[in-house]
């Protein structure tokens, strides 16, 4: 058995400064990572993707995005957070996974056997879940897998930080759990992970 570690990226950010969705994200990525994962943050402000384009290869872009795609090749599980924009998710977030495209023809296709998890922050009360729900559907064109558990934080300003760093409570522990589950899920649908995310995976 090949016992590499267990890789997971958390994708996500908006172009404001102090974006909560970030921070959101962040929160739940040390959480994957105190589970023992190898954690990447593509924070999507400091990307900067073009916007995707069909028909042109992927090495006419600027680096960052086959950087990106890399990224997301060699994860074994994802974490997936956004700001809710006029009731879905945002448009930053939605063309950084269409750059999944160029792994249709993968040995396994777009997210395929990856578990994903789902994170969105909201200036209401609503549009943060239909934010979540939204992606439950572009993650199962991707054929990725849902973790079970997600976190949509409403009104996000009174819930973080002037950095974005999530300072509830309540939702920090949610996003603590959604960290450890996608870790969880991913120990059980990998074989080839490693011994610290095998350990978990016995005692689940
Ligand atoms: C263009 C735009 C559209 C937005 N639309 C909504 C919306 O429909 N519903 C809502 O609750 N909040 C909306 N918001 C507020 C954001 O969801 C909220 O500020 C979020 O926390 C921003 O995420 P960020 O901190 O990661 O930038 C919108 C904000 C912007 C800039």
């Amino acid at each position: 058995m090949n016992n590499r570690r267990l890789r997971i990226v958390g994708i996500g950010g908006t172009l404001r400064e102090g974006s909560t969705s970030l921070g959101a994200l962040r929160w739940a990525l040390t959480a994957a990572k105190e589970a023992g994962a190898d954690t990447e943050l593509l924070d999507l402000q400091e990307l900067n993707l073009p916007m995707y384009e069909p028909g042109r290869a992927l090495q006419e872009y600027e680096p960052e995005a086959e950087q990106f795609v890399e990224a997301l090749r060699g994860a074994d599980a994802v974490l997936l957070s956004t700001a809710a924009y006029h009731g879905t998710l945002a448009g930053v977030t939605k063309n950084a996974l269409d750059f999944a495209q160029f792994m249709a023809r993968d040995e396994e296709p777009y997210l395929q056997d990856k578990v994903v998890g789902l994170i969105a922050t909201a200036g209401g009360d609503l549009a943060g879940a239909n934010a979540v729900a939204a992606m439950v559907h572009a993650v199962h064109a991707l054929r990725g897998t849902v973790a079970p558990l997600t976190v949509a934080i409403p009104q996000a300003w009174k819930q973080a930080n002037g950095d974005g760093d999530i300072s509830d409570k309540g939702y920090g522990e949610r996003l603590d759990k959604l960290g450890r589950l996608v870790i969880e899920m991913t120990a059980r649908l990998r074989p080839e992970v490693e011994p610290e995310a095998q350990s978990l995976r016995a005692s689940a």
